[in-house]
């Protein structure tokens, strides 16, 4: 039998590659106006949050998170651009601290745009990730994903990320 590629090499054979560039200011209030709404959406229909308070619930949530803007310590906001062309295809938020002694790495938020999905951008963006990470001393790439999100699970399932944990809530009784 010939010797075939597995999956993660393929996917590495033939994808695009991208770069990450640090958002501008411009580029950082538009993400986070569509953040702070998208997070209002997830958490309304988790029933976490009322309709009417969820979208001010995000914002003090931001403001908490990212309070002095894409200049907060260990936070970082970049745009994805394809190697070769430029063309912005996605974004992301990490953040990066040394703690107990290890940089943590931890992808807050990662998006491809939708029309640049499916083609191999969304592993590009993981992997220029994984490289940041590698860079500044990280031995791994952590982040929460829905198991509702069903692209985001198969995408890191491909990549070869392993579940650590469960976030498990129980109804309470009336
Ligand atoms: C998840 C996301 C980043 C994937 O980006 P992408 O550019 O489409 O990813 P890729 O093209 O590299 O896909 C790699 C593999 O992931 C899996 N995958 C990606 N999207 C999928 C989908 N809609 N359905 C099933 N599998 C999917 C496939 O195995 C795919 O390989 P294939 O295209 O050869 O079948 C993109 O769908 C996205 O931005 N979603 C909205 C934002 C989001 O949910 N972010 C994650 C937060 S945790």
């Amino acid at each position: 039998m010939s010797p075939s590629l597995g999956d993660a090499e393929r996917l590495v054979a033939h994808s695009p590659q991208v770069r990450l560039d640090p958002m501008t200011e411009a580029e950082f209030r538009a993400y986070r106006e569509r953040g702070i709404a998208r997070r209002a959406g997830i958490r309304v229909a988790q029933g976490v949050w009322k309709e009417a308070e969820a979208l001010a619930a995000s914002r003090a949530e931001y403001d908490r998170e990212l309070p002095n803007g894409r200049a907060t310590p260990h936070q970082h906001l970049v745009v994805a651009r394809d190697a070769a062309s430029g063309a912005r295809v996605g974004e992301a938020w990490y953040s990066l601290e040394t703690r107990g002694g290890r940089a943590q790495f931890w992808v807050e938020w990662l998006t491809v745009d939708p029309e640049h999905r499916r083609r191999g951008y969304g592993s590009a963006l993981v992997r220029a990730l994984a490289e940041e990470a590698r860079r500044a001393g990280a031995d791994r790439l952590g982040l929460f994903v829905r198991t509702a999100n069903e692209e985001a699970v198969a995408l890191y399932d491909r990549l070869g990320f392993t579940t650590v944990g469960r976030i498990v809530s129980l109804a309470v009784p009336p």
